[in-house]
Protein backbone atom coordinates (compact mmCIF):
# COMPACT_ATOMS: atom_id res chain seq x y z
CA UNK A 1 0.00 0.00 0.00
CA UNK A 2 1.40 3.26 -0.82
CA UNK A 3 0.27 6.99 0.57
CA UNK A 4 0.71 10.01 -1.12
CA UNK A 5 2.59 12.54 0.90
CA UNK A 6 3.04 15.67 -0.18
CA UNK A 7 4.26 14.76 -3.66
CA UNK A 8 6.01 11.59 -2.63
CA UNK A 9 4.53 8.26 -3.18
CA UNK A 10 5.87 6.42 0.44
CA UNK A 11 5.03 3.11 2.20
CA UNK A 12 2.50 3.10 4.90
CA UNK A 13 5.31 2.50 7.66
CA UNK A 14 7.20 5.49 6.09
CA UNK A 15 4.22 7.79 5.95
CA UNK A 16 4.77 10.14 8.60
CA UNK A 17 4.22 13.70 9.56
CA UNK A 18 6.20 16.22 11.47
CA UNK A 19 5.23 16.27 15.10
CA UNK A 20 5.72 19.84 14.20
CA UNK A 21 2.60 20.23 11.66
CA UNK A 22 -0.56 22.36 12.30
CA UNK A 23 -2.40 19.73 11.47
CA UNK A 24 -1.24 17.56 14.14
CA UNK A 25 -0.40 20.63 17.06
CA UNK A 26 -4.12 22.46 16.15
CA UNK A 27 -5.99 20.33 13.67
CA UNK A 28 -5.38 23.30 11.24
CA UNK A 29 -6.15 22.14 8.28
CA UNK A 30 -9.00 19.99 6.47
CA UNK A 31 -9.92 16.71 4.86
CA UNK A 32 -12.41 14.89 2.37
CA UNK A 33 -13.95 10.92 2.74
CA UNK A 34 -14.52 9.93 -0.86
CA UNK A 35 -15.28 6.53 -2.64
CA UNK A 36 -13.95 4.69 -5.05
CA UNK A 37 -16.50 2.33 -6.89
CA UNK A 38 -15.42 0.26 -10.09
CA UNK A 39 -11.96 2.12 -10.35
CA UNK A 40 -13.93 5.20 -10.32
CA UNK A 41 -13.99 8.42 -7.89
CA UNK A 42 -17.24 8.83 -7.18
CA UNK A 43 -18.04 12.96 -6.98
CA UNK A 44 -14.87 14.22 -7.54
CA UNK A 45 -15.72 16.83 -8.59
CA UNK A 46 -18.17 17.67 -6.04
CA UNK A 47 -15.60 17.12 -3.00
CA UNK A 48 -13.09 18.68 -4.61
CA UNK A 49 -14.85 21.50 -4.83
CA UNK A 50 -16.04 21.23 -1.33
CA UNK A 51 -12.19 20.81 -0.56
CA UNK A 52 -11.17 23.66 -1.94
CA UNK A 53 -14.13 25.78 -0.22
CA UNK A 54 -13.49 24.74 3.01
CA UNK A 55 -9.52 25.81 1.96
CA UNK A 56 -10.32 29.22 1.06
CA UNK A 57 -12.70 29.92 4.07
CA UNK A 58 -9.66 28.94 6.20
CA UNK A 59 -7.25 30.68 3.87
CA UNK A 60 -5.22 27.71 3.40
CA UNK A 61 -3.12 27.33 -0.12
CA UNK A 62 -3.27 24.48 -1.19
CA UNK A 63 -0.06 23.26 -3.26
CA UNK A 64 -1.50 21.65 -6.19
CA UNK A 65 -4.07 23.15 -8.65
CA UNK A 66 -7.61 21.41 -9.03
CA UNK A 67 -6.34 19.38 -11.79
CA UNK A 68 -2.88 18.73 -9.92
CA UNK A 69 -4.78 17.58 -7.33
CA UNK A 70 -7.45 15.12 -9.50
CA UNK A 71 -4.22 13.24 -10.94
CA UNK A 72 -2.49 12.80 -7.60
CA UNK A 73 -5.90 11.09 -6.56
CA UNK A 74 -6.75 8.81 -9.87
CA UNK A 75 -2.46 8.17 -9.72
CA UNK A 76 -2.61 7.06 -6.00
CA UNK A 77 -5.93 5.15 -6.57
CA UNK A 78 -3.67 3.35 -9.70
CA UNK A 79 -0.58 2.65 -7.82
CA UNK A 80 -2.65 0.99 -5.07
CA UNK A 81 -4.57 -0.81 -7.70
CA UNK A 82 -7.93 0.28 -5.63
CA UNK A 83 -10.88 -0.88 -7.21
CA UNK A 84 -13.13 -0.29 -4.47
CA UNK A 85 -12.43 1.72 -0.84
CA UNK A 86 -12.37 5.10 0.60
CA UNK A 87 -9.99 7.66 -0.11
CA UNK A 88 -9.08 9.81 2.81
CA UNK A 89 -8.17 13.11 1.54
CA UNK A 90 -6.19 15.75 4.22
CA UNK A 91 -4.53 18.96 3.32
CA UNK A 92 -2.61 20.64 6.68
CA UNK A 93 -1.37 23.75 7.45
CA UNK A 94 1.95 22.04 7.31
CA UNK A 95 5.24 22.18 9.72
CA UNK A 96 5.74 25.43 11.34
CA UNK A 97 7.39 26.32 14.75
CA UNK A 98 5.11 26.20 17.84
CA UNK A 99 2.20 29.13 17.84
CA UNK A 100 -0.87 28.56 16.09
CA UNK A 101 0.24 31.23 13.26
CA UNK A 102 -0.57 29.95 10.66
CA UNK A 103 2.38 31.96 9.20
CA UNK A 104 4.85 29.84 10.30
CA UNK A 105 3.76 27.31 8.48
CA UNK A 106 5.96 27.62 4.70
CA UNK A 107 3.87 25.08 2.54
CA UNK A 108 0.63 23.01 3.34
CA UNK A 109 0.38 19.13 3.19
CA UNK A 110 -1.38 17.32 0.96
CA UNK A 111 -1.60 13.42 2.47
CA UNK A 112 -3.73 10.86 -0.06
CA UNK A 113 -4.82 7.62 1.89
CA UNK A 114 -6.33 4.81 -0.09
CA UNK A 115 -8.09 2.20 2.46
CA UNK A 116 -11.21 -0.10 2.56
CA UNK A 117 -13.58 1.49 4.70
CA UNK A 118 -17.02 0.43 6.49
CA UNK A 119 -17.93 2.60 9.16
CA UNK A 120 -21.06 0.00 10.04
CA UNK A 121 -20.91 -3.62 10.40
CA UNK A 122 -22.74 -5.29 7.00
CA UNK A 123 -25.98 -6.65 9.79
CA UNK A 124 -26.91 -2.91 10.64
CA UNK A 125 -27.23 -2.36 6.53
CA UNK A 126 -29.48 -5.14 6.56
CA UNK A 127 -31.20 -4.76 9.87
CA UNK A 128 -31.09 -1.19 10.40
CA UNK A 129 -28.80 0.82 12.49
CA UNK A 130 -30.40 1.71 16.41
CA UNK A 131 -29.69 4.95 17.41
CA UNK A 132 -29.78 7.78 19.87
CA UNK A 133 -29.79 11.49 20.25
CA UNK A 134 -26.78 12.74 22.36
CA UNK A 135 -26.21 15.63 25.03
CA UNK A 136 -23.66 17.21 22.57
CA UNK A 137 -25.03 19.96 20.64
CA UNK A 138 -23.66 21.43 17.72
CA UNK A 139 -23.72 25.64 18.52
CA UNK A 140 -25.80 27.82 16.14
CA UNK A 141 -24.46 29.71 14.92
CA UNK A 142 -20.78 27.25 15.29
CA UNK A 143 -17.84 29.47 15.91
CA UNK A 144 -17.02 26.77 12.97
CA UNK A 145 -18.74 26.66 9.95
CA UNK A 146 -20.02 22.77 9.51
CA UNK A 147 -19.96 23.79 6.12
CA UNK A 148 -15.94 23.75 6.75
CA UNK A 149 -14.69 19.88 6.64
CA UNK A 150 -11.81 20.67 8.98
CA UNK A 151 -9.70 18.51 11.39
CA UNK A 152 -11.64 19.80 13.98
CA UNK A 153 -13.39 16.43 14.44
CA UNK A 154 -13.82 16.53 18.51
CA UNK A 155 -17.19 17.76 19.13
CA UNK A 156 -17.95 14.57 16.13
CA UNK A 157 -15.97 11.95 18.01
CA UNK A 158 -17.96 13.34 21.24
CA UNK A 159 -20.87 12.24 19.69
CA UNK A 160 -19.66 8.97 18.98
CA UNK A 161 -18.06 8.17 22.29
CA UNK A 162 -21.70 8.46 23.17
CA UNK A 163 -22.85 6.56 20.99
CA UNK A 164 -20.25 3.85 22.17
CA UNK A 165 -21.17 4.43 25.57
CA UNK A 166 -24.88 3.69 24.56
CA UNK A 167 -23.70 0.83 22.95
CA UNK A 168 -24.87 2.35 19.08
CA UNK A 169 -23.56 2.16 15.49
CA UNK A 170 -24.39 6.37 15.39
CA UNK A 171 -25.83 9.00 17.28
CA UNK A 172 -27.65 12.09 16.35
CA UNK A 173 -26.65 15.59 17.27
CA UNK A 174 -28.74 19.08 17.79
CA UNK A 175 -28.26 21.88 17.67
CA UNK A 176 -28.29 24.71 20.02
CA UNK A 177 -31.68 25.59 19.59
CA UNK A 178 -32.85 21.48 19.72
CA UNK A 179 -33.49 21.10 16.27
CA UNK A 180 -31.84 17.65 14.61
CA UNK A 181 -28.32 18.42 13.05
CA UNK A 182 -27.03 15.23 11.35
CA UNK A 183 -25.07 12.44 12.88
CA UNK A 184 -21.46 11.98 13.93
CA UNK A 185 -20.65 11.61 10.14
CA UNK A 186 -23.21 11.00 7.99
CA UNK A 187 -26.19 13.38 7.43
CA UNK A 188 -29.72 12.58 8.17
CA UNK A 189 -33.22 12.04 6.52
CA UNK A 190 -36.81 11.21 7.76
CA UNK A 191 -39.57 10.31 5.94
CA UNK A 192 -43.58 11.04 7.15
CA UNK A 193 -46.04 10.08 4.85
CA UNK A 194 -44.65 9.94 1.74
CA UNK A 195 -42.72 13.04 1.74
CA UNK A 196 -38.45 12.90 2.75
CA UNK A 197 -37.27 15.51 5.25
CA UNK A 198 -33.54 16.54 5.69
CA UNK A 199 -32.68 19.13 7.72
CA UNK A 200 -30.93 22.61 5.93
CA UNK A 201 -27.37 23.16 6.29
CA UNK A 202 -27.74 25.72 8.18
CA UNK A 203 -29.02 23.91 11.13
CA UNK A 204 -25.70 22.56 11.73
CA UNK A 205 -24.76 19.97 9.04
CA UNK A 206 -21.95 19.33 6.68
CA UNK A 207 -23.59 20.04 3.23
CA UNK A 208 -23.18 16.37 2.43
CA UNK A 209 -22.63 14.62 -1.19
CA UNK A 210 -24.26 11.56 -0.51
CA UNK A 211 -27.24 14.03 1.10
CA UNK A 212 -26.84 15.82 -1.94
CA UNK A 213 -27.20 12.55 -4.27
CA UNK A 214 -30.16 11.36 -1.95
CA UNK A 215 -31.95 14.97 -2.76
CA UNK A 216 -31.24 14.71 -6.72
CA UNK A 217 -32.75 11.36 -6.68
CA UNK A 218 -35.68 12.08 -4.49
CA UNK A 219 -36.39 14.81 -7.73
CA UNK A 220 -35.92 12.10 -9.59
CA UNK A 221 -38.60 9.76 -8.42
CA UNK A 222 -40.86 12.12 -7.52
CA UNK A 223 -40.49 12.07 -3.82
CA UNK A 224 -41.37 15.40 -2.39
CA UNK A 225 -38.41 16.49 -0.72
CA UNK A 226 -38.47 19.21 1.76
CA UNK A 227 -35.15 21.04 3.48
CA UNK A 228 -36.83 22.31 6.94
CA UNK A 229 -35.60 21.72 10.14
CA UNK A 230 -37.18 19.22 12.38
CA UNK A 231 -37.04 18.07 16.11
CA UNK A 232 -36.42 14.29 18.03
CA UNK A 233 -40.21 14.47 18.10
CA UNK A 234 -40.38 14.20 14.18
CA UNK A 235 -37.87 11.80 14.09
CA UNK A 236 -39.59 9.30 16.52
CA UNK A 237 -42.72 9.36 14.82
CA UNK A 238 -41.38 9.40 10.87
CA UNK A 239 -42.51 6.39 9.09
CA UNK A 240 -38.81 5.75 8.05
CA UNK A 241 -35.23 7.42 8.66
CA UNK A 242 -31.77 7.11 7.36
CA UNK A 243 -28.23 8.44 7.58
CA UNK A 244 -26.06 9.29 4.56
CA UNK A 245 -22.31 9.75 4.03
CA UNK A 246 -19.75 8.90 1.85
CA UNK A 247 -18.68 6.00 4.86
CA UNK A 248 -21.46 5.43 5.65
CA UNK A 249 -23.16 5.26 2.08
CA UNK A 250 -27.17 4.67 3.28
CA UNK A 251 -28.15 3.56 5.76
CA UNK A 252 -31.81 2.49 7.22
CA UNK A 253 -32.25 3.11 11.09
CA UNK A 254 -34.15 1.08 12.98
CA UNK A 255 -35.08 2.48 16.72
CA UNK A 256 -33.90 5.95 18.00
CA UNK A 257 -33.85 6.30 21.99
CA UNK A 258 -35.60 3.45 22.22
CA UNK A 259 -39.08 4.21 19.64
CA UNK A 260 -38.95 1.58 16.97
CA UNK A 261 -39.14 3.46 13.57
CA UNK A 262 -42.07 2.49 11.09
CA UNK A 263 -42.27 -1.24 11.14
CA UNK A 264 -38.61 -1.39 12.80
CA UNK A 265 -36.66 -2.11 9.46
CA UNK A 266 -35.60 -0.22 5.85
CA UNK A 267 -38.48 1.26 5.11
CA UNK A 268 -39.96 1.28 1.28
CA UNK A 269 -39.05 4.53 0.83
CA UNK A 270 -35.48 4.44 2.03
CA UNK A 271 -35.13 0.91 0.24
CA UNK A 272 -35.85 2.43 -2.94
CA UNK A 273 -33.66 5.54 -2.64
CA UNK A 274 -31.13 2.67 -1.53
CA UNK A 275 -31.62 0.89 -4.78
CA UNK A 276 -31.37 3.79 -6.88
CA UNK A 277 -28.25 5.10 -5.05
CA UNK A 278 -26.61 1.81 -5.73
CA UNK A 279 -27.43 1.82 -9.10
CA UNK A 280 -25.67 5.44 -8.92
CA UNK A 281 -22.21 3.90 -8.01
CA UNK A 282 -21.97 0.81 -9.58
N1 LIG B 1 -17.59 12.41 6.54
N2 LIG B 1 -21.59 15.00 8.28
C1 LIG B 1 -20.36 14.81 8.79
C2 LIG B 1 -20.03 15.46 10.09
C3 LIG B 1 -19.40 14.02 8.09
O1 LIG B 1 -18.18 13.87 8.60
C4 LIG B 1 -19.79 13.42 6.89
C5 LIG B 1 -18.89 12.52 6.10
C6 LIG B 1 -21.08 13.63 6.39
C7 LIG B 1 -21.53 13.06 5.07
O2 LIG B 1 -21.00 13.88 4.04
P1 LIG B 1 -20.64 13.22 2.60
O3 LIG B 1 -21.93 12.59 2.07
O4 LIG B 1 -20.17 14.39 1.76
O5 LIG B 1 -19.57 12.21 2.87
C8 LIG B 1 -21.96 14.44 7.10
C9 LIG B 1 -17.00 11.11 6.68
C10 LIG B 1 -15.58 11.23 6.99
C11 LIG B 1 -17.17 10.26 5.44
O6 LIG B 1 -18.23 9.65 5.33
O7 LIG B 1 -16.26 10.22 4.63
Amino acid sequence: QVIYLNGEFVTKENAKVSVYDHGFLYGDGIFEGIRIYNGNIFKCKEHLNRLYDSAKSIMLDIPLSYEEMEAALVETIQRNDMQDGYIRLVVSRGPGNLGLDPKRCPSAWVIIIVEQLAIYPEEAYKNGLISVSVSQRRNIPDALNPKIKSLNYLNNILVKIQANLAGVGEAIMLNSQGYVAEGSSDNIFIIKNDVVYTPPCYVGALEGITRAAIMELCDKLGYTLKEIPFTLHDVYVADEVFFTGTAAEVIAVREVDGRTIGTGKAGPITTHLLEEFRKLVD
